[in-house]
């Protein structure tokens, strides 16, 4: 519905579920579009542009994964993909990533929630991510404590400023 001021998606239904080898062409366009517009407020359209180019294709992550515990936990709003986490059977924390149109209405912290939980079920003890800085607060708000800064490392030997984040997951 077009309001005067932005566009505004009608959320109708979100439904949860764990994601599938057919869905990485439709988490890959996820990942990028999320990127491009929220990760901007703290990194130059260069950097952007860099990490988008950097980005491995889901399909590749859940082909490796298959063996190793890798799952990845996704929202869909009537059939079509708006968000997912993903995490390694070792507790690390890949992907978090939401649509823009469809961020600030808590779809990410349903994600993460969900991939939290299933990791605990698995027996991991704790869930480490190194974070894009305009996600410090979003981590922060669900109990992740800030370990220090990182780098990510991209192609042709350049970088990009990170944080590193970790939850301990303990039982209740
Ligand atoms: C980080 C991200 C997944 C959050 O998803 P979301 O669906 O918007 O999160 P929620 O709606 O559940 O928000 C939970 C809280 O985080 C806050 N928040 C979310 N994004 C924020 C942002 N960019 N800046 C500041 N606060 C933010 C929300 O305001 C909310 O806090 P509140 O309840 O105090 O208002 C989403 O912003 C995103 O995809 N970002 C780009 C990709 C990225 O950087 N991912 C992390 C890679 S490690």
């Amino acid at each position: 519905m077009w309001n005067g001021l932005c566009f505004e998606i009608e959320v109708v239904d979100i439904s949860f579920r764990f994601g599938v080898q057919d869905d990485a062409p439709q988490l890959d366009r996820v990942q990028s579009l999320s990127i491009v517009g929220l990760c901007k407020s703290h990194y130059t359209n260069e950097e952007i542009r860099a990490l988008t180019q950097h980005i491995k294709p889901y399909h590749t992550w859940i082909a490796q994964g298959m063996f190793s515990g890798f799952f990845v936990f996704l929202a869909e709003n009537n059939g079509d993909i708006v968000g997912f986490s993903s995490i390694s059977g070792k507790g690390i924390l890949h992907g978090m990533y939401v649509l823009p149109e469809y961020s600030q209405r808590g779809i990410g912290s349903k994600l993460l929630s969900g991939v939290e939980s299933t990791a605990k079920q698995r027996g991991t003890e704790y869930i480490s991510v190194t974070a894009s800085l305009n996600s410090q607060y979003f981590y922060e708000k669900h109990g992740y404590q800030y370990l220090g800064s990182a780098s990510l490392p991209l192609r042709q030997g350049t970088t990009i400023k990170a944080i590193s984040m970790q939850k301990i997951l303990t039982c209740p």
